[in-house]
């Protein structure tokens, strides 16, 4: 939370999927261990742009760099070191149905880290009781709650203490006590490892309790409509989309 050093840097970028662009022109940039939430409405290209920040598909254009890596020419090592060095919760959390939410949380330590079954195990149990899961790690995701899935989607996002994690909406679909809970549950994870979070969201009392900025996708102008914290956006003024969104509209 020391603010001062930029994790996520972009300049000018260009995101879409082959030739076509979804959003261009997106100039922002993110201090380490702070909050972003990516907002607008449905397709707008939210999913597409934690995508290509978290370096999983290459930018079209402009220049960004991740902890100081530069995503459109990583390649190799440090297209590994990316990988390694964040996390993944995807839209629909999707966790491995036939696997128990410790093995889940046990698979990307298998493939990154060079240790003991005995010692992932207890590192994926480590993980699963700072989520509030550690009764249910035996259990299979077709036996605990959707609150208690997207917990389990974050321990496996955490599984490798990332600097960054992305979340896209990790809220979707629970009711407000669940998704009060996972709020509560991002910053503590934040306050405790100074975690930099990216998350997707549609809550706007989520957004207001969690997030240190936002970045508001407008789709009719194909680029971003405000960038800066939730509560300056809670005031009528420049950016009246963005104002809408925070005071009435509820996009999907
Ligand atoms: N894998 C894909 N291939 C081609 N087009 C895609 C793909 N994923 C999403 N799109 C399109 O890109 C646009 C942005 O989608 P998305 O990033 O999923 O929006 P959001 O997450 O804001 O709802 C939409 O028009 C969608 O249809
Ligand atoms: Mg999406």
């Amino acid at each position: 939370m020391s603010g001062g050093r930029d994790i996520l840097v972009c300049q000018d970028l260009a995101i879409g999927h082959g030739d076509r662009v979804v959003m261009d022109r997106l100039s922002f940039a993110l201090p380490a261990g702070r909050i972003l939430a990516v907002i607008g409405p449905s397709g707008c290209g939210k999913s597409t742009l934690m995508r290509a920040l978290g370096g999983l598909d290459e930018p079209i254009g402009g220049r960004t760099t991740l902890m100081g890596i530069d995503l459109a020419t990583a390649a190799g090592a440090d297209r590994q070191s990316i990988l390694r060095r964040t996390g993944f919760l995807f839209q629909g959390s999707a966790l491995f149905s036939s696997l128990t939410l410790r093995e889940n949380i046990e698979m990307p330590m298998r493939e990154f880290l060079r240790c003991p079954a005995k010692e992932i195990r207890q590192l994926a149990e480590y993980k699963l009781a700072l989520v509030g899961l550690a009764d249910a790690m035996d259990k299979l995701p077709s036996e605990i709650s959707g609150g208690m899935a997207k917990r389990a989607g974050i321990a496996r996002a955490m599984a490798l203490d990332p600097e960054v994690i992305f979340l896209d909406e990790p809220s979707a679909g629970l009711d407000p006590v669940s998704s009060g809970r996972l709020d509560e549950l991002i910053l503590r994870l934040r306050a405790a490892f100074g975690t930099t979070v990216v998350l997707v969201s549609h809550e706007v009392p989520s957004i207001l309790r969690t997030a240190d900025f936002c970045v508001y996708l407008d789709p009719e102008t194909g680029t971003m409509g405000a960038y800066g914290p939730p509560k300056d956006f809670l005031q009528a003024g420049q950016a009246p989309k963005v104002h809408a969104f925070f005071t009435q509209a509820r996009f999907d």
